[in-house]
Parts: C-alpha cells; structure tokens; sequence
C-alpha cells in the first residue's frame, strides 16, 4: 500500500465510510473529493436507503446523477450519520472545514445528525488548527470589518476569488480566508467568531465535532475515536 496516492487514500476511506451507513435511513452527505469518492461508493447501497441530505449544490448534483434522491433538510428529521472531508482536523476531532466554501449548509447537516463520520487522508491530521487558512462565510458588507476584527486576533482576512472576482457561495455569500491563526482553544474561538455581526458561519468545527475520524494512510485506515 506504501505507493497509494493521495487521491487513492482517499478512495480508500470513502470506501470504508459505507460501513457507518445506516440501512433504510437518510444519510448526510457533505463535499470536497474526499466526499465525492464517498457518493461514488454510495450508488452501490442507493436501493438500501431512501436517499441523501446534501451539504451543496455540488454534492447534489453527483448525488443525483447517480440516481441517489436528495431530500431538503427541512423535510426530514433526525439524521442517523453524516459523512465529510475536513481540511484540518486535531487529535480531539475538531476541524477546520470549507476549503470548498460549503461550510454553511455542511454545519448544518452535521447539526442535524447524530453522528458525524469524517474521512480524509492523514495529511490533514494536525496537532492544532489554523495552518490551513480558516474559511469564514460572511455577508458581504460586513467583510471589511470583520476582517479588521481577525486582524486583532493576528490573522490576516482576504475574500475568496474565484475567476479574479469574489467567490460566491451556495448561499449568496462571500468567504473570507483566514491566515495567520493557531487556534488552541477551538471550541471557545467558534463561539467567539459566531457573536460577530455578519459572520454567517466560521469554518472552526468544534461544537460539531468529528465523532469518528477514517484516516487513510499507507498502511491502510486507521479509525480514530
Ligand atoms: C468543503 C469542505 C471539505 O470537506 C474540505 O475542504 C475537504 O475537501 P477535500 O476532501 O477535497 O480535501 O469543507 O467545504
């Protein structure tokens, strides 16, 4: 296994995130590449489960094109699990998220769930958060200021391009990318950034945390909970 790549590794896990679909209930799906390996390997079980809630256009879409019927959260309860990628994750299982802009509708999911299953390769495994630049959604006339308010933190705040003009998210809404942070109190920095007017969602993960970890590695996954 030592000549997997990184796009292997994550096959790998997306694969092995099947074992916590629950047979006969909805399953949340989040987004990244890591979740698309995930929706690939999900069409083998889409006569075991009525569907999906999705945390993206994106996501939907696959779901869709794979014959997987996607629900909207509103319309459904309690979901049994939720399976996504991170872009950091420490060794308490909170994460940073939105390196694909969908962290709005992705917390959401996850809130909506009793468990969340997050898979990734272990590059993403990190001893504390804040080297990969922290996703922000925000609205947009807010940015500026906001930015000011994670300067005082230490963090340098840029809006996400896309093609040379502001990214904008599935919601309507811009990110920022925040540089420059170590984030050792994640829990108390999410609750912190969330009071901020305009903040529509901070990409720390730590009041929906990571109940388990796949982690692909050369040798394998290895399960961390
Ligand atoms: C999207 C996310 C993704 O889960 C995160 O960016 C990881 O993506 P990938 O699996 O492509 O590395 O939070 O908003």
């Amino acid at each position: 296994m030592s000549q997997m790549t990184q796009d292997e590794l994550k096959a790998l896990v997306g694969q092995a995130a099947l074992a916590y679909v629950v047979p006969g209930e909805i399953v949340g799906v989040g987004t990244g590449s890591t979740v698309n390996k995930f929706i690939d390997a999900l069409a083998a079980l889409k006569d075991h489960i009525p569907g999906a809630v999705s945390s993206s256009e994106a996501s939907t879409a696959r779901l869709q094109a794979l014959g997987i019927p996607v629900f909207e959260a509103n319309t459904v309860g309690e979901l049994a699990v939720y399976i996504d990628g991170a872009d950091e994750i420490d060794p308490a299982g909170h994460m940073v998220k939105g390196g694909g802009a969908a962290l709005t509708r992705e917390k959401i999911v996850a809130a909506q769930s009793r468990r969340f299953v997050c898979i990734a390769d272990e590059s993403k495994v990190v001893r504390t958060l804040g080297a990969f630049p922290l996703p922000v959604e925000v609205i947009p006339m807010a940015a500026a200021r906001i930015a000011r308010q994670f300067a005082a933190l230490g963090g340098d705040a840029r809006v996400r391009l896309k093609d040379g003009v502001p990214l904008v998210t599935d919601n309507g809404q811009h990110i920022l990318d925040v540089t420059g942070l170590q984030i050792s109190d994640p829990l108390a920095f999410e609750s912190q950034v969330n009071q901020w007017p305009g903040v529509v969602t901070v990409g720390v993960f730590a009041h929906q945390k990571a109940d388990v970890c796949l982690l692909g590695t050369p040798g394998g996954v290895k399960t961390l909970t």
